[in-house]
């Protein structure tokens, strides 16, 4: 998200209309869906402004609204079809055959909810214009609305309708249904633009722009689209605590909590069924808020000593304790139960792991593959390693390689070239997920190791590493894990 701070009401009214005046001029036919409520009013009028001043023409842009509330008439003064013909359609001079309206007379809200995101898949939105609640609704989609939300009716919250009571005189005379437009509807616009202003909004912003992507703040995912801007007054602005925090320093990429992929498909190399968890837990934990990931389970992991068991008995535990880690992580597992482990010496079992391993990378198209790193001596791991690559190379796939380290191969001073810096939330996950494996945290301190890893590193590296001695470190969060990623075309 790019955060744009204006001083006051005016200079963000003024520095949205350019933006959107902007993109008008770039494409005449400029599809734009249009926020009501009272933030966006300055806006519009600037838009008027710039479009006498610049002879901007909008009879070829596309319009739509968000939202409507349902059960009123379209030439009720409040509906927001009276909004929208008032203050930017007639004044900007649209073509009305231009403009889609929801119906909020229609016989049946579904079919018409059907309607209008059909009408929208088939013109798509290249601009959406937002406002904000002060609950964090985007649209009227309140709190508890799923990404996948599409048009439909919703019941609003008793926050809006209060908040809109200033708009019909009493609480009581607010319509409780609307018809609005789904966070997945949002999200498939081109490019967002959302505006917010005076100190009701600032800890809906705070919460949109550092806190967690949850439903409790429909605006918190809008941190998964690519081309957000977020124009915000000193008073909306307030509460934001981010730091202005570095995405390189050096030749090292910084991911925090505010800047690491999303939308992306990430698969995880896990050789036994712990690794993955010891080695890069955190960054799972943290990524899986915004991305699909998968854990590829490589082994059984049966040779590990479980006292009075089978080999059976061993295999079932193992992939019990690996699937309470996927839950705790948020990952989908795949136990692939390599041949390589039972018999290392046939020939036919590399050629069938490979296929394996090659049918489930064709099947995800990783966009990333979180991977043990080269100089990982432990024998499973290298085969890990090796089996994923030639597997890879067979499916022409080129996604981006994190080479990982653990408790078992540190990567030494030049090795890593991407720190990933995750808080305190997704240590404890990390640790939990440790935890799950119980068979082996008995035999091995592995809670203890990649505990200690992780703070280490994040006790150490900003400082060594990053920053130099004596210098003034930046506040990153203290847990971390390192990678050294390779582009495609870098790869073995
Ligand atoms: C309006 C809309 C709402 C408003 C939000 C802020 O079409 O969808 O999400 O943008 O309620 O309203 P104001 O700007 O009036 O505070």
């Amino acid at each position: 998200m790019q955060i744009v701070k204006a001083k006051s009401y005016e200079e963000l009214s003024k520095k949205a209309a350019m933006i959107v005046a902007n993109q008008v001029m770039l494409k005449p036919t400029l599809s734009i869906c249009f926020a009501t409520g009272a933030t966006p009013l300055g806006m519009y009028q600037e838009l008027q402004q710039l479009r006498e001043e610049h002879d901007i023409d909008f009879r070829k842009c596309v319009g739509f609204h968000l939202d409507e509330y349902w059960g009123i008439a379209p030439t009720h003064p409040q509906s927001y079809h009276t909004y929208l013909l008032q203050n930017v359609y007639t004044p900007l001079g649209f073509m009305l055959r231009n403009c889609h309206f929801l119906n909020s007379n229609a016989h049946n809200p579904k079919a018409e909810a059907a309607r209008y995101e059909a009408i929208i898949s088939k013109k798509g939105i290249d601009l959406a214009i937002l406002g904000i609640g002060t609950n964090g609704h985007i649209a009227f989609n309140e709190p508890g609305t799923p990404k996948e939300s599409k048009t439909r009716l919703v019941q609003l919250s008793k926050q809006t309708r209060k908040d809109n009571a200033r708009f019909f005189g009493a609480m009581s005379k607010v319509p409780t249904h609307a018809l609005t437009v789904g966070i997945s509807t949002i999200l498939r616009a081109k490019k967002i633009i959302l505006l917010a202003s005076g100190k009701t909004k600032a800890k809906a912003i705070q919460e949109m722009i550092e806190g967690p992507i949850t439903p409790k703040c429909p605006a918190s995912f809008l941190q998964l689209h690519p081309d957000v801007l977020v124009v915000v007054d000193q008073d909306a602005a307030r509460n934001l605590t981010q730091p202005p925090l570095p995405e390189r320093i050096g030749h090292y990429t910084i991911f925090t909590k505010y800047h690491f992929p999303k939308q992306k498909t990430i698969l995880v190399i896990s050789p036994h069924p712990d690794d993955s968890c010891i080695a890069v837990g955190g960054t799972i934990a943290m990524f899986a808020t915004a991305n699909t990931i998968h854990g590829a389970i490589m082994v059984t992991g049966h040779k590990a000593q479980i006292p009075n068991t089978t080999k059976e008995q061993r295999i079932k535990i193992r992939m019990q304790e690996s699937n309470k880690e996927a839950a705790i992580l948020g990952f989908t597992p795949h136990h692939l139960q390599l041949k390589y482990y039972d018999a290392p010496e046939k020939k036919e079992s590399e050629q069938a792991d490979k296929k394996k391993v090659a049918r489930l990378l064709q099947q995800l198209k990783p966009d990333i593959i979180f991977l043990p790193q080269p100089q990982d001596t432990h024998p499973t791991h290298q085969y890990a390693r090796a089996i994923t690559l030639k597997a890879l190379k067979q499916t022409g796939l080129q996604p981006e390689l994190w080479n990982y380290e653990g408790p078992w191969s540190m990567f030494s001073h030049e090795q890593f070239n991407a720190v990933v810096f995750f808080p305190k939330e997704y240590f404890k996950k990390k640790l939990k997920a440790v935890a799950a494996h119980a068979s082996q945290n008995t035999r091995t301190p592995y809670l203890l190791a990649a505990s200690s890893l992780t703070t280490l590193r994040g006790a150490l590296i900003p400082e060594q590493k990053l920053f130099g001695f004596g210098k003034q470190p930046v506040h990153l969060d203290p847990y971390i894990e390192l990678y050294a990623i390779e582009q495609p075309t870098q790869k073995e």
